[in-house]
């Protein structure tokens, strides 16, 4: 192949200084992945360049960092495909984290968030002991499969708006880590996980922009499962949270109308009266810009949408 430039990011606390980018230019061979190249660099030309890595098979999680602005693992991604679309490969550490040094990452807040949504099986405590294993049915383990395959490269996390937000956010990998208990036929913990879940921080606050999704490198697809979270708290009657009510008011709005009431979803979402009282100006300033009509009235064929919603209710 040939000369490509490299852009890595540099930061030293021992030197102090904000971050830089530094460049390299390493000969790739036909094959060579972004932790080659990354190799390459340390071995043959700067040994002060600092990474994660361990398995170089995709396994152990430890080199995800953001390649030409998306979170990827080094060892998977080849160099031939980057250089597709782009001219130069640069590389960041992962976002939503504190940096240590160059491209590796303090990760005890992603450990914590994982500790702290009970990761680990809680048998019924009524059911006999069995002699060996738990067992189960293949259809019941695939309902796990997905989320039993992460390999905590935090990938999602790094990428999650929602974090960039609010770092109390649990964060895709917890939640998903969460479905792995909370979705399995031996676990008898549901109430209790999905009570903690659906406080502030939790199932509700992700926005649905299904960048964990999009970035997974295992196909865990953590957004379907924190919307399978979400199915499970409703269907246990937790429909107190802001979130849960917002889904119920929206439901409710369109089933009816064909179309959301904006006016009056809000309100439905929002129990606490100074809340209420606190979003009239919102209101006063939609109705005058012309985005909230004194009367919400159904559109045309809204019968058609109510029959799909009769449809669904009985499946
Ligand atoms: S080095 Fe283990 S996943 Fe990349």
């Amino acid at each position: 192949m040939a000369e490509v430039r490299f852009n890595i990011y540099r930061l030293n606390p021992e030197t102090g200084g904000d971050g830089r980018f530094q460049e390299y230019k390493v000969e790739c061979e036909k094959g060579d992945t972004v932790l080659d190249c990354l190799n390459k660099i340390k071995g043959e030309q700067d040994g002060t360049v600092t990474y994660r890595m361990s398995c170089r098979s995709a396994i152990c999680g430890s080199c995800a960092m953001r390649i030409c602005g998306h979170t990827r693992l080094a060892c998977s991604t080849q160099v031939s495909g980057l250089l597709e679309i782009y001219e130069e490969i640069t590389l960041e550490p992962l976002q939503n984290f504190p940096v240590i040094k160059d491209l590796v990452v303090d990760m005890k807040a992603y450990w914590e968030k994982i500790e702290a949504i009970m990761p680990y099986m809680v048998p019924d405590a009524g059911e006999p002991v069995p002699e060996k294993e738990r067992l189960q049915s293949p259809e019941q383990f695939d309902t796990v499969f997905e989320v039993a395959t992460c390999i905590r490269c935090s990938a999602c996390v790094s990428d999650c708006t929602s974090l960039e937000a609010d770092d109390k956010f649990l964060a895709p990998a917890a939640l998903a880590k969460s479905f792995r208990f909370a979705g399995d036929s031996r676990d008898a913990a549901d109430k209790e996980r999905l009570t903690e879940l659906v406080k502030e921080g939790g199932i509700w606050d992700c926005v649905r922009c299904y960048e964990c999704t999009q970035v997974c490198p295992k196909d865990v697809r953590p957004a379907e499962h924190i919307i399978q979270l979400r199915e499970k708290a409703l269907n246990n009657q937790m429909e107190k949270s802001v979130g849960a009510r917002h889904v119920l008011g929206f439901m409710e709005s369109v089933g009816h109308s064909g179309q959301l009431d904006e006016g009056k979803l809000p309100m439905f979402a929002v129990k606490n009266i100074g809340a209420k009282i606190s979003m009239v100006p919102i209101g006063i300033k939609m109705f005058l810009k012309g985005k909230l009509p004194l009367k919400h009235k159904p559109i045309p064929g809204a019968e058609d949408v109510q029959r799909i919603y009769k449809k669904l209710e009985g499946e």
